[in-house]
């Protein structure tokens, strides 16, 4: 579709992690729908060569998690962008271990991406978002923003600190017109969930569990994003939506 046509025609996106997986395809359903987004990521030979707007997307090459990120992101948003409308925290690192294994290091990191650096650019982006006829903000947490399972904690603990941050900057900003809402996205193939699990019986598992019977892709999360982007869900705010083939209602 043609930019200007779609259901976030005009619209103003931040995405993070946007080099890769659920983050990518977020980016280009946004793009798709009309939408102009600046994209985040790590500095790589890829996410480098670019940081001006070619097209629906520009690319911004930061670690979210450097003291400075915040006002360089926002501030390249309102360069390049002429504002915020909508914002999508899905950057995400996982670690594997569990209670007995997992080192401060790999704690203090999963929680510094996952959870700190959502706080901190949200908090960054409030005035331009509060200039914003439709403002939304979207997190990615996950399924596990509400269950567990093991040699993850790390991960599960800042993806249910996601759902609560979520939930409680609903409550700060629906004042403003802001909505706040989160992606819980099951077993999603990309390059995060092949490193804590290559395992066959893992894959067996999720397809045994996953009443569809297979695997999600980041292109089943993306045109939920969008949704909740787009003004059709204009009173929906402080909610995480399951996206997951069915597999968590399976017991
Ligand atoms: N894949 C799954 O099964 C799954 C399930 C539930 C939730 N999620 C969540 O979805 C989100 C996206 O993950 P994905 O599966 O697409 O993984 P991915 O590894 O394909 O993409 C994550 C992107 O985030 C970027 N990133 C990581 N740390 C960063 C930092 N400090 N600064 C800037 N960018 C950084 C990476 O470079 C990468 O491009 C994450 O929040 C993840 O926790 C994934």
């Amino acid at each position: 579709m043609a930019p200007g046509k779609g259901i976030v025609s005009g619209k103003k996106a931040i995405v993070t992690g946007a080099a890769s997986g659920i983050g990518r395809a977020i980016s280009e359903a946004l793009a798709a729908e009309g939408a102009t987004v600046l994209g985040v990521d790590l500095p790589s030979a890829e996410w480098s060569t670019s940081e001006t707007l070619e097209g629906p997307i520009a690319r911004l090459a930061i670690d979210i998690t450097d003291p400075a990120a915040p006002g360089t992101i926002v501030d390249t948003a309102s360069a390049l962008l002429g504002g915020i409308d909508i914002l999508v925290n899905n950057a995400g690192i996982i670690t594997a271990g569990d209670a007995e294994t997992t080192s401060d290091d790999q704690w203090n990191r999963v929680m510094a991406v996952n959870v700190h650096a959502v706080f901190r650019l949200t908090r960054e982006a409030i005035p331009l978002l509060r200039k914003s006829a439709g403002a939304s903000i979207i997190n990615t947490g996950s399924i596990v923003s509400e269950l567990a399972g093991p040699g993850i904690i790390a991960y599960i603990t800042s993806k249910h600190a996601v759902a609560g941050m979520t939930k409680a900057m609903a409550v700060n900003l629906g004042k403003y017109g802001i909505r706040a809402n989160f992606l819980q996205p099951g077993s999603i193939v990309t390059p995060l969930a092949q490193s804590v699990s290559n395992d066959p019986e893992f894959i067996a598992y999720w397809e045994r569990k996953i009443t569809l019977g297979r695997l999600g892709q980041p292109g089943d999360i993306a045109p939920v994003a969008v949704f909740l982007a787009s003004d059709a869900a204009r009173y929906i705010s402080g909610e995480g939506v399951r996206i997951d083939g069915g597999a968590t209602v399976n017991a």
